[in-house]
């Protein structure tokens, strides 16, 4: 009732003389002059000349003519531009176009209608809209011009609440700046058609709250609309036209829709025993209808204290503060997921009497059933959430949601269901409720004994290999254990690596590699300090990078935000020098074999160093390439002629930087990429879009704010000129790290290698008879037949 009291008319509109032709149309001849009215042919509303409130402005407007009340305008024309005394008039020009005018003839407001029709009339039609048509002609397709398509702050009966998007004409409602003063206030209640149709109220360019999209039968935040004895509502979503509408079922019922100058929407209802318009419902309604007041996957539940808490299976990301009731930073998953592993890895739970998050980042498809929306939303490891889109008649129609789910709430009546994407351990201590839990236990139990075959079979060709190649031991990589931190006497923090008591290395040769590695001084490399031998146990001592590696910071939503393009590009330079030094400037020539997201270390700075040498390979002064019956590296990460032929050379770590550099720059793991239009790896969609000249869409979004873009495109195409098939093609790391300085022109780029099928590691693999690997990100060691 705030909206109500505030607005006080001390001066009513009608105390101005009002004289009414009788009419309901103005013509070019006769143009109708302050003091002056025409009446819609029920009688019903009335156009002229008024001053709102305490005002004594005067504007041309629209209002309710058969009942009285302060309350009663429903469009005002010259909103910005008041006149000051009562000489205005309202013409309508030969063409059609209406103008009011003031007292020297100048023009204060304007149809500005490009169109135009012969002997054009204005009439007020009895719904309350004011249209300019032909005067033989009242089809209403064909009116000029029409009020409704232009609302001030209220929507009545038949009028549009949304767009058409075919002319792009948008309709919706302005508050007034005060109840005396009609012009453009903050406020403004839209039709959303971005994802899925929801309308919200925006002040200035901030949403303060949102209905929730539309579920068929309202929409899925706004409580209080429900099927009623006043009125009919309905959303129309089409090709042409999307919009929210109602109709009166009684017409001499009035109801209608009017944003405040506070805010508030409010839908009134005129009630003729007490001759006051009665709030029938208000928006918004409480607290938890605040936009977003619990931020991403979080959940606002009013008769709760405090109102927010994370969904379930989320937790705070900083519990501190939201003990403080500061929810600015939403929750985050209690386990996160695998991205790597998604279709398989993870599951969806049903969280049941929600309204449904803004669906801006959302897709939908109406044809789709619960069951056909869960396997879409599977298979997109980007998708997080669905839900039906209609939930008439058992639910039907498929609604996808894309990134942090947002301005989620409890509802107490008339919620929906949400199934939100969860890692698969979430689920499995949980009662599965998705609807296609028992077709996935199905594929579970056909799946495990051939996997369990597949690993036999492995097991049993590596031990076959593993005998017959024994002899050539010196190959055998270091084997981690696990890592750990310590702190030094000194109260230096060192990381600690323990290899694997299996390693099979002699004490000798383990030493000499220590050392030779303890040897490499560059500021891009992780430094050992030490190692540590005693009986079977061997510990390696390095410095402790307390930013962890890349991989945690590229491959997180949240954390990937924290890394703008200038780290970015910090990394991969310093990644590139490391490497330079390895292969050339010192006094060994290192080949590190498994450089990958994983093995750059971030200092506190997020300066890059390249770490894990266990695998690398120092060569004497002249020998340039190497054959090892072990391929070591991993997956993603390994250049053509490494993988098949286990043939390395300085040009099989330049593939791997390559990768790198394309990872950095995506956000995205080459291997696990997946596209819906082909089959590729990120190597060969960074190499579609590069040859279609559309390279900034490989862009991470979390960049695509940031201004160098330039230095991006240089870096996808000389981590193209890295991954190309022949290793005599790529350049070396001395040109790479030229290159990056923007020193030279870029040559074209070949055909990259390891580019098509994603599963040709195990497609290569089981045809030639070799060991068949375990998937995963970790480093593997292969063993090769020759
Ligand atoms: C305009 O309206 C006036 C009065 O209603 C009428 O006398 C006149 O003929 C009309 N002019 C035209 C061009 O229709
Ligand atoms: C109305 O505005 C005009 C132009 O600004 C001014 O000259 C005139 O005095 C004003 N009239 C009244 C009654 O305030
Ligand atoms: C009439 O409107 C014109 C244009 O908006 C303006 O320049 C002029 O001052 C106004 N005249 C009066 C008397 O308000
Ligand atoms: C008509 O056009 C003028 C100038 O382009 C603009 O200032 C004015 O706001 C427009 N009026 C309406 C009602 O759209
Ligand atoms: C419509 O409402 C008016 C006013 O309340 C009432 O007199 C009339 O009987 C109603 N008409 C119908 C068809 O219900
Ligand atoms: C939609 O996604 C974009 C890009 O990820 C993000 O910036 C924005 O906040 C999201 N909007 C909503 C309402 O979730
Ligand atoms: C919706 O799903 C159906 C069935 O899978 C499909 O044929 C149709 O193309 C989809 N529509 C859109 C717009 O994606
Ligand atoms: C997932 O769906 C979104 C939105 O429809 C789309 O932009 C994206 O390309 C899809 N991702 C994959 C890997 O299919």
């Amino acid at each position: 009732m705030k909206g109500v009291n505030a607005l006080v008319f001390l001066v009513s509109w009608f105390s101005v003389l009002m004289m009414s032709n009788g009419a309901d149309t103005i013509n070019s001849t006769v143009p109708l002059a302050d003091g002056k009215t025409i009446i819609s042919s029920g009688g019903t509303f009335e156009l002229g000349f008024f001053s709102p409130g305490t005002s004594t402005n005067r504007y041309l407007g629209i209002w309710y003519k058969k009942i009285s009340s302060d309350l009663n305008v429903v469009w005002v024309a010259n909103r910005e531009a008041p006149i000051n005394d009562t000489s205005g008039v309202l013409k309508v020009s030969e063409e059609g176009i209406l103008t009011v005018l003031n007292g020297t003839n100048g023009v204060v407001w304007s149809s500005n209608s490009s169109s135009s029709v012969p002997n054009p009339v204005a009439q007020l039609l009895e719904s309350g809209n004011l249209v300019v048509r032909n005067s033989n002609d009242d089809n209403p397709d064909n009116y000029m011009w029409q009020t409704f398509d232009y609302p001030s702050h209220t929507l009545l009966p038949g009028m549009k609440l949304g767009r058409n998007l075919v002319t792009g004409l948008d309709r919706y409602l302005t508050s007034w700046k005060t109840s005396d003063d009609p012009a453009r206030g903050a406020y403004k209640y839209l039709l959303d058609p971005r994802g899925y149709p929801q309308i919200v109220l925006m002040n200035g360019d901030k949403e303060i709250y949102g209905t929730g999209p539309w579920t068929g039968l309202r929409f899925s935040g706004s409580q209080g609309l429900k099927p009623n004895s006043i009125y009919t509502y309905g959303l129309v979503y089409n090709q042409v036209e999307v919009y929210y509408g109602f109709q009166l079922i009684n017409s001499s019922v009035y109801s209608r829709l009017v944003l405040n100058p506070d805010g508030v929407v409010q839908r009134l209802t005129w009630n003729y025993r007490t001759g006051e318009w009665n709030v029938y419902l208000s928006m918004p309604v409480d607290n938890c209808d605040i936009y977003g007041l619990c931020q991403g996957f979080g959940s606002c539940n009013i008769g709760n204290s405090p109102v927010c808490g994370c969904l379930d299976k989320f937790v705070p990301k900083y519990p501190r503060d939201w003990e403080n009731a500061d929810w600015s930073n939403g929750c985050v998953r209690e386990t996160p997921l695998v991205t790597s592993d998604c279709q398989r890895g993870d599951g969806f739970l049903k969280y049941p009497g929600k309204k449904l998050p803004d669906t801006r980042n959302s897709s939908y498809n109406g044809s789709l059933t619960l069951d056909d929306c869960h396997k879409v939303c599977l298979e997109n490891c980007s998708c997080m959430a669905y839900a039906n889109s209609d939930s008439r008649n058992g639910g039907s129609g498929c609604l996808l949601w894309f990134g942090e789910l947002f301005d989620v709430r409890d509802l107490t009546e008339n919620g929906q269901d949400l199934y939100i994407r969860v890692a698969a351990s979430e689920i499995s201590s949980t009662t599965p409720q998705s609807g296609t839990s028992k077709k996935k236990r199905g594929k579970i139990v056909v799946a495990l004994p051939i996997l369990a075959g597949i690993l036999l079979l492995g097991l049993g060709v590596a031990l076959y290999f593993w005998k017959k190649k024994k002899p050539r031991q010196q190959e055998e990589p270091l084997k981690w254990e696990g890592e750990q931190n310590g702190m030094l006497d000194e109260g230096r923090e060192i990381a600690i690596k323990r290899l694997s008591k299996s390693s099979s290395q002699g004490l000798d040769e383990f030493k000499n590699e220590v050392i030779c590695i303890a040897k490499l001084q560059h500021r891009n490399l992780v430094k050992l300090l030490g190692c540590c031998i005693e009986g079977e146990e061997k510990m390696l001592v390095y410095e402790y990078m307390p930013n962890n590696s890349l991989d945690s910071f590229i491959f997180d939503k949240t954390r990937s935000r924290s890394l703008d393009w200038p780290k970015r590009f910090n990394i991969i330079k310093g990644t590139a020098r490391g490497l330079l030094y390895l292969h050339q400037d010192s006094r060994l020539r290192i080949i590190h074999r498994d450089l990958k997201a994983a093995n750059i270390l971030l200092d506190i700075d997020m300066n890059p160093k390249i770490s894990d040498f266990g695998m690398a390979r120092s060569f004497g002064g002249n020998e340039t390439e190497a054959n090892t019956q072990r391929v070591v590296g991993t997956y993603g990460y390994m250049s053509p002629e490494y993988a098949i032929d286990g043939l390395f050379s300085v040009k099989s770590d330049v593939f791997s930087f390559g990768v790198l550099v394309l990872e950095i720059v995506s956000g995205k793991k080459n291997r696990g990429f997946f596209h819906e239009d082909h089959q590729h790896n990120l190597i060969g969609h960074a190499w579609i879009l590069f040859k279609e000249g559309r390279a900034s869409e490989l862009i991470d979004t979390d960049l695509s704010n940031s201004c160098y873009l330039f230095e991006v495109l240089r870096s996808i195409h000389i981590g193209l000129l890295c991954v190309q098939q022949s290793p005599e093609d790529r350049p070396s790391m001395s040109s790479v790290v030229m290159m990056l300085g923007g020193e030279s022109t870029l040559p074209q780029p070949k055909e990259p290698g390891f580019f098509t099928k994603r599963n040709m590691f195990s497609e290569e693999f089981s045809s030639s008879n070799q060991t068949l690997a375990s998937a995963n990100e970790i480093s593997i060691t292969m063993l090769q037949a020759r």
